[in-house]
């Protein structure tokens, strides 16, 4: 049976596309109310409406995470519409431009070091503030390629998610897992926008389109990394903090292979659409 999340409330930063928005639909149907956040106001309320729609309680509001303003402004509304908050997953984040570090414009440089390094940490610290007295809190921070070694042609995106693991664990050493579970949790290939829309420098279109391969082997849609974020916000995780929890397993990666071999077999369509490079610099 799946985790319930009864009573509980959680806060999902980019909660309106993709895994961030899979993770709100699964929390909101184990019982959790949710607020989502992104920079779009009308993506934040299309998002709550349909939540609301399918009888979730779900509320929003639009939020850059690189601001702390905003930041504090979205735990204010947790607080006030559902009175506290026990989860916050800091799931926002951004791919920046594929290519070699010097071709890359310095301000989408810049957006990725804003959005996933100093958003992850302005989330932490004002989650920290409200999951301390709840007692069982759950803090949930996104990794992704890179957060282990080099990613050589995304050298803003790869270093930002090692930066986001070393904070995560070293913040889960700072606090008692009795008060609250701090995670760092890396989806794997997650079919998204993030993964098939790729800015890319000129030139290294292919390379991008390359990615295909991978994405056709490992891909998975977002319901599948979202249900793993499920058991991480749960009671299973209760007393335990400091895990670094990767969905891309080896049965994983020996399942992906067969799968793909199976499909191939029987004439299958890829369950992926293809990557599409934007060329931006
Ligand atoms: N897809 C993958 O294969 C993969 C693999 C490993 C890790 N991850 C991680 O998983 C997380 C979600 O990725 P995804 O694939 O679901 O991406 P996505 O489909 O591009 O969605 C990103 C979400 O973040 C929001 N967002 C972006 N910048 C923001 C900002 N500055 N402030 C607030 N919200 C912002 C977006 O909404 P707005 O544009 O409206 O702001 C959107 O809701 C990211 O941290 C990513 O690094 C993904």
């Amino acid at each position: 049976m799946a985790p319930r999340l009864n009573k509980k409330v959680a806060v999902i930063t980019g909660g309106t596309r993709g895994l961030g928005r899979a993770i709100a639909e699964t929390y909101a149907r184990a019982g959790a109310a949710v607020v989502v956040a992104s920079r779009s106001a009308s993506s934040v309320a299309e998002t709550v409406a349909d939540l609301r729609a399918q009888g979730y309680r779900a509320e929003g509001i639009s939020c850059d995470v690189g601001d702390i303003q905003q930041v504090r402004a979205l735990a204010d509304v947790a607080r006030m519409t559902f009175g506290g908050i026990d989860i916050w997953v800091n799931n926002a984040g951004v791919a920046g431009v594929f290519g070699p570090t010097l071709d890359i414009p310095r301000a989408q440089y810049r957006q990725v070091i804003d959005t996933n390094i100093l958003g992850t940490y302005n989330g932490s610290t004002v989650a920290l503030e409200h999951l301390r007295g709840r007692g069982r809190g759950k803090l949930i921070n996104l990794v992704g390629r890179g957060d282990r070694k080099p990613a050589p042609l995304q050298n803003a995106y790869g270093p930002s998610k090692a930066w986001v693991r070393n904070f995560t664990l070293g913040l889960a050493a700072e606090y008692p897992a009795r008060e609250v579970g701090i995670f760092a949790f890396n989806p794997g290939l997650v079919i998204t926008d993030l993964l098939t829309d790729v800015d890319v420098v000129s030139g290294y279109e292919e390379r991008v389109r390359g990615l295909d391969k991978v994405i056709k082997l490992w891909g998975e849609p977002p319901e599948v990394p979202a249900r793993k974020a499920l058991w991480l916000a749960s009671s299973a995780t209760d007393g335990r903090t400091g895990l670094a929890v990767t969905l891309l397993t080896r049965r994983r990666l020996a399942g992906g292979i067969l799968r793909a071999g199976l499909r191939a077999l029987l004439r299958r369509p890829a369950v992926a659409p293809p990557v599409r490079p934007h060329v931006v610099a």
